[in-house]
Order: structure tokens, then sequence, then C-alpha cells
């Protein structure tokens, strides 16, 4: 058994940094809960797919190509992101699971 914290060091610190904080211009911050609420319905494509296009977090650009994680489960997924979601200042409170499963097939 995993859980989202597990995941999120095994696979998003290095990136994101252990309080979400970014590195530099190559991975954005986890702390725009703006951008999160606003894109709710597409982290779960973001994290298991990669994302490869022009974000802005906190009014910055960033343009970087994430790396997908086809291995994560949707469990996985779903756990993941109400770790990032109430994690760094930021209080969306739960994920369902059902709901991860259906954007993950509904992915663009
Ligand atoms: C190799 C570095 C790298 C790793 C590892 C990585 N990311 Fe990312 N992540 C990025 C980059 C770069 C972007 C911006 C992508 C873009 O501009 O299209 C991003 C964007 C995001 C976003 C949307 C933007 C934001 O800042 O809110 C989320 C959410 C996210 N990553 C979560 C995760 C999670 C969860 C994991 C672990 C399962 C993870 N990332 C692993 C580099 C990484």
């Amino acid at each position: 058994m995993s859980n989202g914290k597990d995941i999120y060091k095994a696979k998003c610190q290095n990136c994101h940094g252990e309080n979400g904080e970014g590195l530099g211009q190559l991975a954005p911050p986890l702390t725009d809960s703006v951008f999160l609420k606003t894109n709710k319905n597409r982290l779960a494509c973001f994290i298991k797919n990669g994302a490869n296009e022009s974000l802005m977090i906190h009014g910055k650009e960033y343009k970087e190509k994430m790396p997908a994680f086809p291995e994560l489960a949707d469990i996985d997924v779903a756990q993941v992101m109400v770790y990032i979601t109430n994690s760094f200042g930021n209080k969306q409170g739960f994920v369902p699971y059902s709901q991860v499963s259906k954007h993950l097939q509904n992915c663009k």
C-alpha cells in the first residue's frame, strides 16, 4: 500500500520540491491554488500522461516537459492528487477516485 505522500516523494519531489516549491525554470511550483483549482479536471491527466504545453503558474510561464507516469494506477493518481491539493498551502479536500478514473478515460 502506498499513499500519496510516498508516491510524491518517490516520483515528484525531485522536480517539484519537498515543499512544492518547484525547480527554477525547470519545474513549476505546486503552490498556485488558483491554477490547481482552475485545472482540477486536468490534473489527473497531467500526472499520468505528463504535460508539454505552456502553463502559467503564479504569473510565470513554464514550458518544459513533464514526463508521463504510466505505471501509476488510477488509485495512485487519486492519492497523489489528494496529497498535492492538500499540501503546500493548498486545501481542496478529498478527490474521489471515481472522478479521477473518469478523467483518466477522457484525457486529450
Ligand atoms: C522531470 C521533472 C518532473 C517530474 C519528475 C514531475 N513533474 Fe510535474 N511538472 C514538470 C514540468 C516541467 C511541468 C510543466 C509542464 C508544462 O509546462 O507543460 C509540470 C507540471 C505539473 C503540474 C501542473 C502545473 C503546476 O505546477 O501545478 C502538476 C499538478 C504536476 N506537474 C504534478 C506532478 C506530480 C504529481 C508528479 C509525480 C507523480 C510530477 N509532477 C513529476 C516536471 C516534473
